[in-house]
């Protein structure tokens, strides 16, 4: 049950430091469920359970069917013990005391004591519906899911906001093990490559790194020839000479704490022209690593990369102009239409279950720009923040043969030029980079980056 990388006393420390720094930003009590695991295609056979990330942040464990209330620093514990009929099928489990014991818990109670504890308290909705009714349910009132929530409830929000995105010693010990993992999984993915024949075989090689370390995947993995399908979630094509491969794939640790990597490689060499595109590719990843400070607004590292795009396809005759000037426009964002990154910590999307509470300072909205409004974050950046920096280039169809896009974009555009780059149908390079009081630290460096290093790395 404990899989914690930390020794117990320390981390026992560290949750309470937690639980106390609420305390001092919300006056009320605060309860927090785990939720419950969900059934699949019968009541018997379950998905795989992660607890809802704010539970996990104040608890600590992925417990099922639990909560725990917090007042003034102090933990409550919420969970019944295993049934004799629980027991048989999944074996003795510790008892809520011993569980309360390892994270610090101050009282424990069954589950169902609960009930005579939520008064005036503070809750954020979790994502599993079954648990959401009993929270709607025990509190007396409908509960606004992600960035609707009001009252005591966004308060809570806030406060939860402001101890998540910067993390901990105990935070940092976990992502850097997930990071550490996640590396070792792309390598083995991209060793793989010559042995395999399909993109699913890939995706085994790199899993079977993340399994093996008794972790899962933060996500589902991206493993596909074809990076133009920005969430790919198939992997039945078969490798052919002169594909990119683009391998989206990162670990949680068992308690929850997630890497989000991509590289992109080719299945032997890369061509000349998938070569001219990754080069810009890492030039804006490079640049925008290069920028991070704190007090930086990451908006503007999403606006350098859309520049360094521009600029780089201009250059190779693709888009016509002034990179500026084509930014302005929003050109850039007909290869490169996502964001260039997202908070990371828990979730592989930080506190996105809050909407844009998290990822947007106070008082700022998503643009209805075509170039902006898929950028998940904009705040100013601060020490302890993870972020991840993910400038790609796309021929996504969709975009570049809708009629609108290319009614507007018809004078920008050298349609002959961007044909002969058909190889090049999606890169993305993907890293977790720490803020830090004097820049910032790449979290992810172990994996190589340069065309060198990852062709070596095929070999
Ligand atoms: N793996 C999801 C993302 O990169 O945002
Ligand atoms: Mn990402
Ligand atoms: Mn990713």
């Amino acid at each position: 049950m404990n899989q914690f990388l930390m020794d117990t006393n320390n981390l026992v420390t560290i949750l309470k430091q937690r639980r106390v720094k609420l305390g001092q930003l919300i006056q009320h009590p605060v309860i927090l469920w785990s939720s419950s695991p969900i059934s699949r295609n019968f009541f018997a056979n379950k998905y795989p359970f992660r607890a809802s990330s704010h539970f996990l942040y104040f608890a600590g464990l992925s417990l099922a069917d639990a909560a725990i209330r917090i007042e003034g620093g102090k933990l409550e514990l919420f969970m019944d013990n295993n049934s004799p009929s629980q027991a048989i099928w999944h074996g003795a489990m510790p008892q809520r005391e011993e569980i309360g014991a390892m994270i610090g818990a101050d009282l424990v109670y069954p589950l169902a004591e609960l009930a005579n504890k939520t008064k005036a308290a503070a809750t954020i909705a979790v994502q599993e519906q079954i648990t959401y009714q009993q929270q709607c349910k025990l509190l007396n009132r409908p509960l606004a899911l992600s960035d609707r929530a009001s009252g005591i409830d966004l308060e809570l929000a806030r406060a939860i906001i402001k101890l998540r995105s910067h993390h901990d010693t105990l935070a940092l010990q976990e992502l850097r093990y997930s990071a550490a993992v996640s590396i070792q999984a792309h390598k083995a993915g991209i060793q793989a490559t010559r042995h395999s024949s399909t993109e699913a075989e890939i995706r085994g090689a790199m899993e079977r790194v993340i399994i093996a370390h008794n972790m899962s995947c933060a996500y589902n993995s991206i493993v596909t020839v074809h990076g133009e399908v920005l969430h790919n979630e198939s992997y039945h094509n078969k490798l052919q000479p002169g594909d990119l491969i683009l391998a989206d794939v990162g670990a949680q640790t068992p308690n929850g704490w997630a890497a989000d990597i991509t590289r992109t490689w080719a299945s032997g060499k890369f061509s000349s022209t998938q070569r001219d595109i990754y080069e810009i590719v890492l030039a804006a990843h490079d640049r925008c690593i290069a920028k991070m400070f704190p007090d930086v607004e990451y908006q503007d590292i999403h606006l350098l990369a859309a520049e360094i795009i521009a600029e780089g396809l201009v250059s190779l005759g693709i888009l016509k102009g002034n990179p500026q000037d084509l930014v302005d426009i929003d050109a850039h964002a007909l290869f490169f239409p996502h964001g260039v990154g997202h908070l990371l910590g828990l979730d592989v999307h930080d506190m996105e279950d809050l909407g844009d509470l998290a990822g947007y300072a106070a008082g700022r909205e998503r643009s209805d720009r075509f170039g902006l409004g898929y950028l998940r974050l904009n705040r100013p950046l601060e020490s302890g923040m993870l972020v991840t920096i993910e400038p790609g280039f796309y021929q996504v169809p969709a975009i570049l043969n809708h009629s609108d896009f290319r009614t507007k974009y018809q004078d920008v555009v050298d349609w002959e030029r961007l044909a002969q780059f058909s190889d090049v149908r999606g890169i993305r390079i993907e890293d977790d980079v720490l803020v830090t009081d004097s820049g910032s630290e790449v979290l992810t460096a172990d994996l190589p980056t340069k065309v060198e290093d990852i062709e070596d790395l095929l070999l």
